[in-house]
């Protein structure tokens, strides 16, 4: 039986990156939808969920992208609706790569920390977009207290919201619109992610080095200027100053294996949802 996979991205041309990753990850047959929203992905669902028998529907399975998060979040929503009884397949959700790079840098921090951030204080800096929303949700399940800064606090404020609407998970909001204002934010801090916009300068090495609680920094943005100063992009927990560093080239080559290893794990079962939390758990029995 072939496995087949529909590559469903809100974005009008669909992401070959998610198609590359689609073959590598075990499928037979990939066939890539764009533009699809929750108004057009009926049909599809249908056709994946009433053409093959109870037994051989793992071999069917969903994956949702985009670079829209939001619009991944309802585009899931729609699918999983038209799923009843044992008419369903599995179905993961990957929009902006968010899901993989969150639970990769996550699970190398965790690495870093010896396999638990219980008890820790986290900050993500610019955590309001995708990947630092999601890492929010892995970090908080780890154990740590998590607070993310923005530029502004309408947007830090949003961003939790969201969070707890989603996860049911307290996140801290904290406004932090200039480089001092997030050396202040990371005080007390034990773990810094840095999930900003590609080329912004979010910490300072100075202000790292003259911090005395951080212990464990990562850094998502691969254009330099980087988002954390005096970590390398290449950087796989690289001591720097007492401070276990990865960079978004070091916890990137487990993010590419992630995302395979769950595509592979979409044709096991056929009632699988890997968002957030199931695929950080295959990122930390990886890393
Ligand atoms: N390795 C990979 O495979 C991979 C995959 C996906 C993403 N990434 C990288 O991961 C990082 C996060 O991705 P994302 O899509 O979540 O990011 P994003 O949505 O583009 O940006 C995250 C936040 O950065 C803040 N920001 C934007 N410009 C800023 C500036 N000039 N100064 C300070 N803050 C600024 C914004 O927050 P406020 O407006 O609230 O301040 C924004 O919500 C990016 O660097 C991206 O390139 C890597």
């Amino acid at each position: 039986m072939k496995k087949l996979l529909f590559q469903i991205d809100t974005d009008p041309i669909p992401a070959t990156f998610d198609t590359v990753v689609a073959y590598d990850g075990g499928a037979d047959h990939v066939t890539a939808l764009g533009g699809i929203s929750p108004a057009n992905v009926g049909a599809i669902v249908d056709g994946a969920i009433f053409t093959r028998a109870p037994k051989e529907k793992k071999f069917t399975a969903i994956f949702v992208g985009g670079s829209n998060m939001a619009a991944g979040e309802q585009l899931l929503k729609a699918v999983k609706k038209k799923f009843f009884s044992n008419f369903r397949v599995s179905v993961m959700l990957d929009s902006n790569g968010a899901n993989t790079t969150a639970a990769a840098g996550v699970a190398c921090l965790v690495k870093s920390a010896g396999g638990s951030l219980a008890g820790k204080r986290a900050v993500i800096l610019a955590g309001t977009g995708p990947v630092g929303q999601r890492a929010a949700v892995m970090l908080s399940r780890e154990g740590a207290s998590v607070a993310i800064t923005s530029r502004t606090i309408e947007n830090a404020r949003k961003a939790c919201d969201h969070i707890q609407a989603s996860f049911g998970i307290e996140v801290e909001p904290i406004a932090a619109p200039e480089l001092d204002d997030r050396a202040r934010a990371c005080e007390g801090a034990h773990v810094v992610f840095a999930t900003g916009a590609a080329s912004a300068l979010l910490l300072r090495e100075s202000d790292w080095k003259a911090n005395s609680t951080i212990q464990y920094m990562a850094d998502a943005n691969a254009t330099p200027p980087l988002g954390i100063e005096g970590v390398d992009m290449m950087d796989r927990g690289a001591d720097r100053e007492g401070r276990a560093c990865w960079g978004a080239i070091g916890f990137g080559s487990l993010k590419l294996a992630v995302h395979r290893a769950c595509i592979a794990q979409l044709f096991e079962a056929a009632d699988q949802v890997l968002d957030a939390e199931e695929i950080y758990a295959r990122a930390k029995a990886m890393a």
